[in-house]
C-alpha cells in the first residue's frame, strides 16, 4: 500500500508560540498512527523553526522551510541560507510555492537552483507547481506544469530522487479566493505530472509523491485522496488547527482503506 502524505504550509501565520503549540498539539493527536501509513510534515515561518524543530518528534512531524536561496552565504540581504537551515534541524524546504511565484515573481530558474542547492544540502525538495485560470481557460495546464516541472527539476542528479516530492496546487485553487479542484481535474493532472516525471527520471520517476493543494477542506479530502494518482493533500486554512487537521487526516485515510 501506498504512504500518504498530509502537509501545511503555515504560511505568514502564527507566532512562535502558536506554532510550537499547535506542533505539539498535532503530535499528541496524531501520535498512534503509523508513520509507515502516513508522512506528516508543517512548513511554519522562519522565525519559529528553531523551537518548533527542538520541541517536536521529527519522527512524528517533518519539519520544513517556506523558501531557501541557493547560495550558502553572500550579499543576499533579506534571504535564508541552506547552512541557517541545517542548523535549525529542518527535513524539508518547500520551492515555489504560488505565491512565491506569483506575489513575488520567481522564476522557474530560480525554482531550479534552490532545488538543486536543497538537494546538495540533504534536505527533501518540495517543489510547487501549478496552472493560472488563464493557462487553464486556454487548455494550456498540461504544458504549464511540464514546463515548470522540466525547468525546476533541470540537470537534478537523479541519485536524489528519493529526496523530491511535488506538490500541484493550480493557483485560480489557492486561498481565500480559491476554488477547489474537482477530483477528476486533479487527478487529470496528476496523472501529466506522473507521465512527465517518468520522462525525466526513467527509473525513479515513479517512487515521487505527489500532492494536490488548493483550497482542500473537510468536504473534498476524501474524493481526492482516492485518485489514484493523488498521494497526499497539501492542506493551507483548513490545516490550521490542529484537532481540525487530525479529523481531516484520519476521514482521508479511512476513505482510503486505511
Ligand atoms: P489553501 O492553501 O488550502 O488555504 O487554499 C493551499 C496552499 O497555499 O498551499
Amino acid at each position: 500500500m501506498k504512504k500518504l502524505y498530509f502537509g501545511s504550509n503555515l504560511k505568514m501565520y502564527k507566532t512562535i508560540r502558536e506554532t510550537t503549540e499547535y506542533l505539539i498539539s498535532l503530535a499528541s493527536l496524531t501520535g498512534d498512527i503509523s508513520r509507515e501509513e502516513i508522512e506528516l510534515f508543517i512548513i511554519p515561518s522562519y522565525t519559529s523553526l528553531e523551537r518548533a524543530s527542538a520541541a517536536i518528534d521529527h519522527n512524528l512531524i517533518k519539519l520544513g522551510a517556506q523558501n531557501m536561496c541557493w547560495e550558502e552565504q553572500g550579499q543576499f540581504t533579506g534571504e535564508i541560507s541552506p547552512l541557517m537551515l541545517q542548523e535549525a534541524g529542518l527535513d524539508l524546504v518547500m520551492i515555489g510555492h504560488s505565491e512565491r511565484r506569483h506575489v513575488f515573481r520567481e522564476t522557474d530558474e530560480e525554482e531550479n537552483r534552490k532545488v538543486k542547492c536543497a538537494l546538495e544540502h540533504g534536505f527533501t525538495a518540495l517543489l510547487c507547481i501549478g496552472e493560472t485560470a488563464e493557462d487553464k481557460k486556454y487548455g494550456a495546464g498540461p504544458e504549464v506544469l511540464r514546463m515548470q516541472l522540466k525547468k525546476g527539476f533541470y540537470e537534478v542528479d537523479p541519485s536524489h530522487i528519493g529526496k523530491i516530492w511535488v506538490a500541484y496546487e493550480p493557483v485560480w485553487s489557492i486561498g481565500v479566493s480559491g476554488t477547489p479542484a474537482s477530483a477528476d481535474y486533479a487527478e487529470k493532472m496528476h496523472k501529466e505530472i506522473k507521465q512527465c516525471l517518468l520522462e525525466l527520471f526513467p527509473e525513479q520517476g515513479a517512487g515521487i509523491p505527489v500532492l494536490y493543494g488548493g483550497s482542500v477542506n473537510p468536504g473534498n479530502a476524501e474524493e481526492l485522496i482516492v485518485q489514484p494518482s493523488i498521494d497526499g493533500l497539501f492542506v493551507g486554512r483548513a490545516a490550521w488547527q490542529a484537532d481540525k487537521f487530525n479529523t481531516l487526516i484520519r476521514s482521508a485515510m479511512k476513505a482510503a482503506g486505511r
